[in-house]
């Protein structure tokens, strides 16, 4: 990709690592076969650990809004399967600014695919979809540190699961948990190395066991996808 810039400042590489990974690698990492077959599923989660400003979740992002799409004959099941995939990615990243960037980046792939489907349909913008793909994004994409778990002000990292309740009535649900980091470090997979993957079938992030010692997971209300946006909480 023409005009890349790999790294910000020598001081920021020395300090963080701070390097971006060419356009050109990621996709051949993303095309390798394992991921692919992920990629033909819209609940596979991923997880960047040292995700700078989203050099693979925002073209994982891309590749599931092309599949939503494929999946989808009207706006409305488009703007379901688009938050349904938006609920899979996940990002953590050290420094504010590229958290900042994280966020903004991710948002522009959404808004940008959005767009061009509600031009596909001769449709009109729903601005719950906007707020609820925003509040996901500010939800799974977070400033902290992946080693310690802590984000800047030293409080844990806290991640959401949203997990998809049956279809009633045609309606489509989904309930938002929280856990912090480290219960799911101590309890799920391991989340160092290099972006993961996990099939629905396989494991997933949050593959916890119920241990009420470690595990204070924060529930929110069922709502349908459209009105995560509210954050809804279940009174204690
Ligand atoms: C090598 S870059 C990779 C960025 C991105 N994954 C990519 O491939 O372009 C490393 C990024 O990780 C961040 N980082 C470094 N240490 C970290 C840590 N302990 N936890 C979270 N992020 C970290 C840096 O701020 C930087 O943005």
């Amino acid at each position: 990709m023409k005009n890349e810039r790999l790294i910000k400042s020598s001081q920021r590489v020395k300090d963080h690592g701070e390097v971006f990974t060419p356009h050109r690698v990621v996709t051949l990492m993303l095309d390798q076969p394992e991921i692919k077959r992920a990629l033909n599923s819209l609940t596979a989660t991923f997880l960047e650990p040292a995700a700078g400003e989203g050099a693979f979740l925002t073209e994982i992002l891309s590749r599931k809004l092309v599949l939503a799409s494929q999946l989808s004959d009207s706006i409305e099941a488009f703007e379901q399967k688009a938050l349904i995939a938006l609920t899979s990615l996940y990002g953590i990243e050290l420094l504010v600014d590229n958290t900042e960037l994280l966020v903004m980046h991710m948002y522009r792939v959404f808004y940008q695919e959005y767009l061009r489907q509600i031009s596909k349909y001769h449709a009109s913008e729903n601005k719950k979809v906007v707020k609820s793909a925003l509040t996901i994004l500010k939800a799974n994409l977070v400033q902290g540190d992946a080693l310690t778990g802590k984000n800047k002000n030293g409080d844990d990292i806290v991640f959401s699961e949203w997990t998809l309740l049956p279809v009633k009535r045609g309606v489509q649900k989904v309930q938002r948990t929280e856990y912090t980091l480290e219960a799911i470090r101590t309890d799920g997979p391991s989340l160092d190395g290099q972006p993961q993957v996990h099939g629905s079938e396989e494991l997933t992030l949050f593959d916890l066991e119920e241990d009420p010692e470690k595990i204070t997971p924060h529930k929110f209300e069922p709502v349908p996808l459209l009105e995560i946006f509210r954050e809804k909480h279940v009174p204690e």
